[in-house]
């Protein structure tokens, strides 16, 4: 064997034996750092699971929101509460759908409403009908009897059809009405603030402006405030300048009985669109 192919030889063995020992840190690398390299790969793994899991659990309650948001619209006050009663979860999920739609709103009719009430005396007794979280009654000193179909907390808020409130008669200044007209007996919620309220009360009612265009097979604004006119209020001011909601703002007429036979408009169901 020259002394040429010895060194070759002699290099081989060490190429080999470096090669082995370079995989063999790579193996004992893996091993050693198994748990930040299997983390980083599960994180990988996990990341894009988690992701797709997220967003089907977003579609999944995306899409219970609809249905219940759809069943709230097109049943009466008296069926959605045996529907929520049956299944009280249900308006939890109906309520992180709503609390997720309203954040694309620019601005929220809530607000308006609180500011409204925070501009006048603490003295005046709220009734919030179709409540959702509450959120008027713990924005405001003045007191407030917060009514939903659910109550995740009895002591502030009262569960019922809010066409039958355990409220006392002319006991409330301020029936307020945000986004809450659901129902397809949608008037016998009017009746029953009309009730509650005493002479001179006021009426606050938001809406969703979709609800209330002709064009698309909602009512007529002009309609609706009539109707509420002839069950014992006068029209004060509305507001139609929002892109999402409309406000009405009436007032209890002292002494009126309540006219019988009113016609009133549909209220177009607001049906929410897959995303
Ligand atoms: C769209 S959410 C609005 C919640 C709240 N007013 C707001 O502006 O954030 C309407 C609420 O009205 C309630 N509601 C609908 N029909 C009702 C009824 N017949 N009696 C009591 N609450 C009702 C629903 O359960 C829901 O919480």
């Amino acid at each position: 064997m020259t002394e040429e192919r010895q060194r070759g030889r002699k290099r081989n063995r060490a190429d080999r034996s470096k090669r082995k020992f370079t995989s063999d840190k790579v193996a004992v690398e893996k091993n050693e750092s198994s748990p930040s390299v299997s983390a980083a790969a599960s994180d990988g793994v996990s990341k894009s699971s988690f992701s797709f899991i997220e967003k089907m659990k977003a579609r999944l309650s995306g899409g219970h929101f609809r249905m219940i948001n759809e069943k709230l619209y097109t049943c009466s006050g008296e069926e959605a509460l045996k529907y929520f009663n049956e299944n009280p979860s249900l308006f939890n999920v109906y309520h992180s759908g709503y609390q997720e739609q309203m954040s694309h709103w620019p601005q929220q009719p809530v607000d308006i409403v609180i500011k409204w009430i925070t501009a006048r005396s603490s003295s005046l007794v709220i009734a919030d009908f179709g409540c959702g979280d509450a959120r008027l009654a713990r924005s405001v000193k003045n007191e407030v009897f917060s009514i939903d179909l659910v109550s995740n907390d009895p002591s502030s808020v009262i569960a019922c059809d809010m066409s039958d409130t355990p409220l006392d008669p002319t006991s409330v200044d301020v029936a307020v009405f945000c986004l809450s007209l659901m129902g397809t007996n949608f008037p016998s919620y009017l009746k029953e603030a009309n009730r509650v309220l005493k002479p001179r009360g006021w009426l606050l009612i938001a809406e969703v402006k979709s609800r209330f265009d002709p064009n698309t097979g909602g009512a007529d604004p002009d309609e609706f405030v009539n109707a509420v006119c002839e069950l014992g209020f006068n029209s004060v001011s509305k507001d139609l300048s929002n892109k999402m909601f409309l406000l009405f703002f009436f007032r209890k007429r002292n002494k009126q009985a309540a006219g019988s036979n009113i016609e009133w408009p549909r209220l177009k169901p607001c049906l929410y669109k897959r995303r």
